[in-house]
């Protein structure tokens, strides 16, 4: 695998040619780092399914450069969802509309739908509106771990989880820390009125404002098909507990105003929720590089972002690895 930095224009082309040409490009978003492939080539699609480890029955997120790009990949979009489109795009939400012949079963796992994203990290948009230029009409990508592990929000986490699966002619194009850090807010906008599926940083008060309504929010145990919503997901080595009082040697995650007791390992200490979301993966991940057995998540009270940080963490807990 080839790693660009601060990549230039040629760079961008490059990694776009890439993609057309059927290779894997690795890229950030605001959210995580995706791994990438053209949406419309199976055989490109089918080594992400392999690279990741990741069941086949487990619909990709389409990403495109602009909304004009909807159309192709869908059915029928209610007008609800053209708002949303309109208010929180390019950014941390997806889509799930009804597809197009477009969306093949390679790309929605069989299903009826397809999951659409413009995301707003620059690099990921140069990257998306070359890749169009050059007859490209979406990128699949989905986060840039092996399956069920902690999405990275760097290229180096990108280089620890999949550094030895990819191949001599994909790239992995750095862009620093993702600013969001944890994955994007999914709506159904399949149905009369929209339901999240998973939370994310676009939030139901959010939703509410641009809607007028009260957006509803799976009952995210039993959403199967989502892998995001396998309960045990999210997961790093060391184990992780909620809330509970701090053993000896244990690692510590919580916001600055809590203090860290002797013989503790403060993995981070975000001063604000947004803060929290952008550092907490990559502080799962200095645990397992450190080797602690455990680590203590004290976790965020509040109904805004907060809920997608419960989500990630009650998820990462129930790990099967314990
Ligand atoms: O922030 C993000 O969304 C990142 C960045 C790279 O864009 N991507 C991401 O992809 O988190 P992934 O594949 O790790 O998670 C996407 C989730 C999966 O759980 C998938 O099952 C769900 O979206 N999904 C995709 N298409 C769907 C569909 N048609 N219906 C229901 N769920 C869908
Ligand atoms: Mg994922």
């Amino acid at each position: 695998m080839k790693i660009f930095k601060d990549c230039t224009e040629d760079q961008i082309t490059q990694a776009a040619q890439a993609l057309i040409d059927g290779h894997l490009v690795a890229f950030p978003t605001e959210t995580v780092y995706g791994l990438g492939a053209d949406a419309s080539n199976a055989s490109a699609v089918s080594r992400v399914y392999e690279v990741k480890g990741r069941p086949k029955d487990h619909p990709l997120i389409v990403h495109i450069y602009s909304q004009n790009q909807m159309a192709q990949w869908t059915s029928e979009i209610p007008d609800y969802a053209l708002e949303l489109a309109k208010t929180f795009w390019p950014g941390p939400m997806t889509l799930i509309l009804p597809r197009s012949p477009l969306a093949k079963d390679f790309i929605t796992g069989g299903q009826n739908s397809v999951g659409l994203r413009i995301p707003s990290h620059p690099l990921a948009l140069k990257l998306l509106r070359k890749f169009e230029s050059l007859g490209g009409k979406g990128i699949a990508a989905p986060s840039a771990n092996r399956f069920g592990a902690v999405s990275p929000t760097t290229a180096e986490a990108v280089i620890q989880e999949l550094g030895e699966y990819l191949k001599e002619n994909d790239l992995l194009l750095d862009g620093d820390q993702s600013f969001v850090g944890i994955e994007s807010s999914i709506i159904d906008c399949t149905k009369d009125v929209p339901c999240i599926l998973r939370p994310g940083s676009i939030t139901p008060e959010m939703i509410k404002v641009v809607l007028n309504l009260n957006v509803s929010q799976v009952n995210s145990y039993g959403y199967l098909r989502t892998s995001g919503m396998h309960l045990s997901h999210y997961a790093p080595n060391t184990k992780v507990v909620i809330d509970e009082q701090l053993q000896h040697g244990d690692g510590l995650i919580a916001l600055s105003e809590v203090p860290t007791p002797a013989g503790v390992t403060r993995l981070a200490s975000p001063e604000n929720v947004e803060a929290f979301a952008k550092d907490l993966y990559q502080a799962l991940r200095k645990a397992d590089l450190i080797g602690l057995k455990r680590v203590s998540i004290f976790l965020p009270k509040g109904d805004g972002l907060e809920i997608a940080i419960r989500d990630r963490v009650v998820r990462a807990a129930a790990s099967l690895k314990h």
